[in-house]
């Protein structure tokens, strides 16, 4: 397999809004490699989460080509887009996505028994993560019992779950404290550097998106890259 999770050619999005057109983004390409780190940073309403949502197929582009690990992602039906995603990705939401009526655990365990895996192998390895994000007293909560902060991290557990090519993760920290914060964020590291796993990482702060390798902004439509310095 070669070296590029995701291949990103020419896309562009927009809505239309009672009857006007809104352009998010245009003509965006570029490639993931296995193991990048990119933050992607840029102000409240320039299109990140749009951008997110459709580079992971949860939204599709207006325009353009999307190939993740060579198959081609947004020409691909619901289904395969969904079993491709649970394959190759892992998303953390800006707003965490739980489901209710399961413990932490097994929140975080599904991805796994949904690729087919056991159902014990797949509980012991989410206790593991979920050991990692601190939260090993609170394995048998339910999502209406955790704090918020706490919901998140079983939601970036549960991204890591699968050991995925690629980590999206739209404003992961952004209502936990700053220990915490840093503390997914070396996980994540960790992460990328045990298996390779690629990250892309929504933030506004600047010292969580130092961490990542490269930093782009979006802004004006267009992604630029942000030299060191100037983050
Ligand atoms: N379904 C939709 N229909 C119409 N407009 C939309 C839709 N979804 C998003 N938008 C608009 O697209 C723009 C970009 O939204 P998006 O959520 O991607 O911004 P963002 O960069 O993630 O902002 P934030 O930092 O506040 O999370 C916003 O102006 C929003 O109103
Ligand atoms: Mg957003």
């Amino acid at each position: 397999m070669s070296n590029i999770v995701l291949d990103v050619q020419n896309i562009s999005k927009s809505f239309i809004d009672q009857k006007h057109e809104i352009t998010i983004f245009k003509d965006l390409s570029f490639q993931i490699k296995k193991g990048d780190r990119i933050a992607i940073v840029g102000a409240s309403g320039a299109g990140k989460s749009t951008l997110m949502h459709v580079i992971s197929g949860l939204d599709k582009p207006t325009s353009g080509d999307i190939y993740l690990n060579g198959h081609h992602f947004n020409k691909e039906s619901e289904a395969k887009r969904g079993y491709l995603r649970n394959e190759y990705l892992g998303f953390i939401y800006q707003f965490h996505h739980l489901l209710p009526e399961f413990s932490a655990l097994d929140n975080v365990a599904l991805p796994l028994v949904i690729g087919g895996g056991d159902i014990r192998e797949a509980r012991a390895e989410a206790e593991l993560l979920l050991g990692r994000v601190g939260l090993s007293h609170r394995l048998t909560h339910h999502p209406g019992k955790l704090s918020g902060g706490e919901r998140q991290r079983v939601a970036i557990a549960r991204a890591l779950v699968t050991k995925p090519s690629a980590v999206l993760a739209d404003e992961p920290t952004g209502n936990l404290d700053e220990e915490n914060a840093h503390a997914i964020f070396d996980l994540m590291c960790e992460i990328n550097d045990e298996v390779g796993t690629s990250l892309i990482v929504v933030t506004h702060d600047n010292s969580l998106a130092r961490k990542m390798d490269q930093c782009w902004r979006l802004q004006d439509l267009k992604l630029t890259h942000l030299e060191r310095s100037d983050i």
